[in-house]
């Protein structure tokens, strides 16, 4: 999870993706932001997710050592500045996750850690958090004008959308997953929905042949 713009969600989405993910995989949650907001939230509270707290130097061989366990996931929190350390998550990353909210304050900032990204060459997906709801299956004016200016950032844009709902905070809060806080609610799907697409996302891109492929 990157963006060098504080806010974004990115602690919010690690929390609630590494705990959907950690229902089927064995997984490492590393958190390399010093504020460690990731870690504090689910140090010790769910069993099925295991808190390491690093730096952006150290992820190679945390890498390394949990391949080495057989260790099928490892989500990474990132700080929203110190520049090398994120360069080094990205880096270390198969799929880094731009997350933006949709103001154009946000996406222009976002425009830093894209380039980073670009100029890193690594697979990225850009997932737009914080979202104002869709009103009767219409989707909000605030969306439709953040996904034109998103397009600028040269990144594949996800096509789940994270909304801004309460649950969110409440949740992760307590390090529990939406789903379990609030079963069947529109944040358990669109965790559900992004996590399913980062997975497709993520086989794609570790075919050899891949290489930049989901990268228009
Ligand atoms: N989808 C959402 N709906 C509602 N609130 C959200 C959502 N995502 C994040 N928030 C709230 O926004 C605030 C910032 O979220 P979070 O701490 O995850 O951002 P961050 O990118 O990790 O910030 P930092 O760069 O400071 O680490 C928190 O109060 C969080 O509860
Ligand atoms: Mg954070």
């Amino acid at each position: 999870m990157v963006n060098l713009k504080g806010g974004s969600g990115k602690s919010t989405l690690a929390v609630q993706l590494a705990l959907s993910w950690a229902k089927a995989r064995t997984l490492v949650l590393a958190d390399i932001d010093p504020q460690a907001s990731s870690a504090l939230v689910l140090d010790r509270r769910d069993p099925t997710v295991e808190v390491v707290r690093s730096t952006g130097s150290k992820l190679p061989m945390l890498k390394t050592g949990l391949a080495r366990r057989g260790l099928q996931c490892l989500v990474v929190d990132t700080p929203g500045s110190m520049k090398e350390d994120v360069a080094a998550a990205i880096s270390a990353a198969d799929l880094a996750l731009l997350v933006v909210r949709p103001t154009y304050l946000d996406i222009a900032a976002a425009a830093v850690t894209a380039q980073m990204v670009r100029q890193l060459r690594r697979p990225a997906l850009v997932v737009l958090n914080q979202a104002p709801p869709a009103r009767s299956g219409v989707e909000s004016g605030v969306v439709l004008k953040a996904l034109e200016a998103l397009a600028l950032l040269r990144l594949p844009i996800a096509e789940a959308i994270v909304r801004s709902r309460a649950v969110f905070g409440r949740a992760t809060e307590l390090g529990r997953a939406v789903s379990d806080v609030e079963p069947a609610s529109p944040a358990a799907a669109e965790i559900d929905a992004l996590a399913r697409e980062i997975g497709q996302a993520l086989q794609f891109a570790q075919t050899p042949e891949a290489g930049y492929l989901i990268h228009t």
